[in-house]
């Protein structure tokens, strides 16, 4: 795409040996939304994804599995690779952290940050969380069921004394302050901003950057008995992507520095704080935002492994469809906040929003064309307010959704479209076009011509969330596939009338409780 402008935008790379849940499924989602919307919109996209594959829990759980720990990694990382298809996801590229590459970048990135001064040699003596991969100071930590010590998230942590490698994080501060005043959406959403800001300004600890007791890891250059702490290598990843440490590869002249990394809000501090900090001092541009949304809760519980209550993707896909699942996480709550999954949201959200709402209005509107327009895109007449109204609506959703997603306010741009898909239904009702038929068929025909214009734009802009089921709504209004793209939105590149359509069918169907499982 010549002359596009870039977009990079990464998911956390997952811990290889998890097993997927929504919780995963989410923050990609929500990027795969993103990178969708912005390929729509012009730009020149790339979407990372991946596994991270080192540390001490991966050394650990491949051992209890009696494997090589490569071998481990090759197997596990295929339960991420798959999420791609089964929830739709676009993304460009898939990264291990155990390929080859990955070890050059990461000891490229330490031996800039050692020429830079900010690497000595000490002694750590402190908590550590595998789980977490995560050192905890002793106020960090808050007290288990049985009086045990362990981390905000639950984490078990041991006391950890041994040789390391350390970064001065303590000189980054000021820096780290005026990086998050340069530009408003740094940190999003804003009360994530003064979280990490708080934290800056309460004073930074150097950060213990090597390990000795395992070797599952990448080596720290020119002293090999050091491992690098997992997050050092994890993070770089992003820029192991795009070429890194050649700076000239044409992917890193592109893409770098990211648009956004999105995490969730347990990893907001690596990524806001310690990654910008290595990074500026490696003489690497840090990332333009880091944007850290909230965490899912399952009928009101949190999904933890004794309540064995992790929803694995393919569960929800199975029983809603991937659209309605997509849907579903996107539009539930605010994105940024908090969320619970319960089956009663999901089934609301399926049958009021999808199918009454916006699969209701695209049916009703092509069976009508269908059965009294030779089932052809009808030819408008001098349009009334009503009709312009609805119209300038349409075409005017573009620009409101563009700055909801600006901000990765996803479920503000779902809002806006669903205003849309209220303001038609309720011109249907009150233009009621199947009487129109026998008493005036001109104005019938202006009426259904400008709900399928209207039904266009709808479908065009629901793709990033629910590109099956909107992609099926455009075959139905026979718009090909080289004009389903924004720069097609607006009057000029209206519906032409004259055009033979399809026979229609639903999109969305209504979720039907299955009555024999209910009953038992
Ligand atoms: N490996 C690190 C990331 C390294 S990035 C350089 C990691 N992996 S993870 O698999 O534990 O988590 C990946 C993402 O899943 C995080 O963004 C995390 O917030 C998200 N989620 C895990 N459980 C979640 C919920 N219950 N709800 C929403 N998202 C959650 O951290």
């Amino acid at each position: 795409m010549p002359g596009a402008k870039t977009f990079y935008i990464t998911t956390p790379i997952y811990y290889v040996n998890d097993k997927p849940h929504i919780g995963h499924a989410y923050t990609t989602l929500a990027c795969d939304v993103v990178a969708r919307f912005m390929r729509l919109d012009g730009r020149d996209v790339m979407f990372l994804t991946g596994t991270d594959e080192h540390g001490q829990k991966v050394e650990k759980s491949a051992q209890a599995a009696g494997m090589d720990p490569q071998q481990f990694c090759d197997q596990v990382s295929e339960n991420f690779r798959d999420l791609s298809p089964l929830m739709n996801y676009s993304n460009d590229a898939f990264i291990r952290t155990t390929e080859a590459r990955h070890d050059r970048a990461s000891q490229a990135i330490w031996q800039a940050m050692a020429d830079n001064g900010d690497i000595y040699l000490d002694k750590y003596a402190g908590w550590y969380s595998v789980r977490d991969e995560a050192y905890y100071a002793e106020e960090e930590l808050v007290e288990g069921p049985d009086g045990e010590k362990q981390s905000a998230f639950g984490s078990p942590v041991e006391w950890v004394e041994e040789p390391s490698y350390f970064f001065r994080l303590s000189q980054w501060q000021d820096r780290l302050l005026a990086y998050y005043d340069e530009e408003p959406g740094r940190v999003l959403p804003p009360s994530r901003r003064n979280e990490v800001v708080s934290f800056v300004k309460g004073g930074l600890r150097d950060l213990s950057i090597s390990r000795t007791s395992f070797k599952w890891g990448v080596p720290v250059p020119g002293d090999p008995d050091h491992i690098m702490y997992v997050w050092v290598d994890a993070l770089t990843n992003y820029l192991t992507a795009v070429g890194y440490p050649d700076t000239d590869d044409p992917a890193y002249q592109k893409y770098w520095p990211a648009d956004v990394h999105m995490v969730g809000k347990d990893i907001l501090r690596f990524h806001g704080v310690y990654w910008p900090a290595f990074l500026m001092s490696a003489g690497v541009a840090p990332p333009r935002r880091i944007f850290a949304h909230g965490w899912w809760t399952v009928e009101g519980q949190k999904m933890s492994k004794s309540l064995g209550n992790f929803i694995p993707p393919q569960q929800i896909v199975e029983k809603y469809g991937v659209d309605q699942a997509r849907y579903f996480m996107m539009r539930e709550l605010p994105f940024g906040n908090d969320g619970n999954f319960s089956h009663e949201a999901m089934v609301n959200r399926i049958n009021s929003d999808l199918a009454n709402d916006f699969g209701n209005l695209a049916q009703r509107v092509l069976s009508m064309i269908n059965r009294n327009c030779d089932g052809a895109v009808p030819e408008a007449g001098p349009l009334d307010p009503a009709d312009q109204e609805l119209l300038t609506l349409a075409h005017g959703l573009l620009p409101r959704m563009r700055e909801a997603m600006a901000e990765q306010a996803i479920h503000r741009a779902l809002e806006q479209l669903w205003e849309v898909v209220g303001a038609a239904n309720r011109y249907v009702d009150a233009q009621a076009p199947w009487a129109l038929r026998k008493t005036d068929p001109a104005r019938m025909a202006t009426v259904l011509y400008g709900l399928a214009e209207t039904i266009r734009h709808l479908a065009v802009l629901a793709q990033p969330v629910v590109p099956e089921a909107a992609g099926r709504m455009l075959d139905q209004l026979a718009i090909p596939a080289e004009a389903r793209d924004f720069s097609h939105l607006g009057a000029d590149g209206a519906l032409a009338a004259g055009a033979v359509l399809p026979k229609p069918e639903g999109v969305f169907p209504r979720y039907v409780e299955d009555e024999a499982a209910a009953a038992s």
